[in-house]
């Protein structure tokens, strides 16, 4: 037997306003998307913004539902709009931003397993990196600079084809 480990590569800036200026734009976008979230169950909003290869930016927000499993990640609504309006454009980025009525998110918040998926499904098709920026409410801003970092060992198309 072996032992394989993984390890991430994670950039750490201090807070919002250290980013480079057009990912702090980026961010600040996702802050207002944040803001439309809704989440009246969970009362945590998140907010997510996509930089595209044509410099447009694409919004998602957090949808929740009575039937709690009908509802979405704020980072899915966002690559599916993406997906749906801009149908073969390449993502750059994606800025993510959570915020809940219950505490002070004082931490970066990291896309969950799910999300995570959906948006290796998006960089794989594309064949190049989407950086991922995640932050709290005021909290460091953490960057992977592709999904590989988020998802190792990641669930491709490959794995459905004969070899
Ligand atoms: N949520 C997101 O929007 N993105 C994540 O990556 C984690 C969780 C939402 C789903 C639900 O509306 C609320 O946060 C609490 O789980």
């Amino acid at each position: 037997m072996k032992k394989l480990t993984l390890t991430a590569d994670i950039t750490v800036y201090p807070d919002i306003e250290s980013l480079p200026d057009a990912m702090g734009d980026l961010m600040r976008g996702a802050v207002t998307a944040r803001e439309k979230a809704y989440a009246p169950y969970s009362k945590f909003k998140v907010g997510a913004a996509l930089l595209l290869e044509d410099g447009s930016v694409v919004y998602g927000n957090n949808q929740e539902n009575a039937a709690f499993p009908s509802g979405l990640c704020a980072e899915r609504v966002a690559v599916f709009h993406a997906g749906a309006t801009h149908p073969g454009k390449t993502i750059k980025a994606l800025a993510i931003t959570a915020a809940s009525e219950l505490r002070a998110v004082t931490e970066a918040i990291a896309p969950c397993g799910g999300c995570r998926q959906a948006l290796a499904e998006y960089e794989y098709r594309q064949n190049s990196p989407i950086a991922v920026y995640f932050m709290g409410d005021r909290s460091e801003v953490y960057l992977a600079a592709s999904v590989k970092e988020l998802l190792p060992l990641v669930f491709t198309k490959d794995d459905l084809l004969n070899k």
